[in-house]
């Protein structure tokens, strides 16, 4: 835990955020132990900004990872512990249902993390099988 949650944090720290000054980290752990990182990537028109989290998926993803999602850590520079945004909560529960898992989600604030289940960020989620 403290080596994903380590990872995010770092990763913050690479975000490319001028805008709102909010910086955030993701970290996603697969279950063969690879950790995937990505940082919010802002844009001066500022609704093409991507979160942290979409970033860290679709490297994932665009290596070949789907499936086997097991954590996610996700950290910010605000105050208290940072929950993924709405549409991040969707990205990830589209990798997660893959590979069938419900991952653990560490939610980092400057001091504490708060730990809890995707399904419970999103319960009853649209995902692969609700298109059948
Ligand atoms: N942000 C993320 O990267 N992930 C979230 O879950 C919430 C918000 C980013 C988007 C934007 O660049 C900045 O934080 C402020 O909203």
């Amino acid at each position: 835990m403290d080596e994903l949650v380590a990872a995010a944090r770092a990763a913050a720290n690479g975000a490319y955020a001028p805008y709102s000054d909010f910086r955030v980290g993701a970290a996603l752990r697969f279950a063969d132990g690879a950790i995937v990182t990505g940082s919010n990537v802002e844009n001066a028109s500022y609704g093409l900004s991507l979160c942290a989290e979409t970033i860290a998926v679709a490297k994932a993803m665009g290596e070949g990872r789907w499936g086997g999602l097991v954590e996610i850590a996700v950290a910010g520079n605000g105050a208290s512990p940072l929950t993924p945004c709405g549409r991040c909560r969707q990205v990830l529960h589209e990798l997660a249902a893959l590979g069938g898992t419900d991952p653990l989600v560490h939610c980092c604030g400057p001091g504490e993390v708060r730990q809890v289940r995707l399904s419970e960020l999103l319960p009853a989620a649209f995902g692969p099988g609700s298109l059948a």
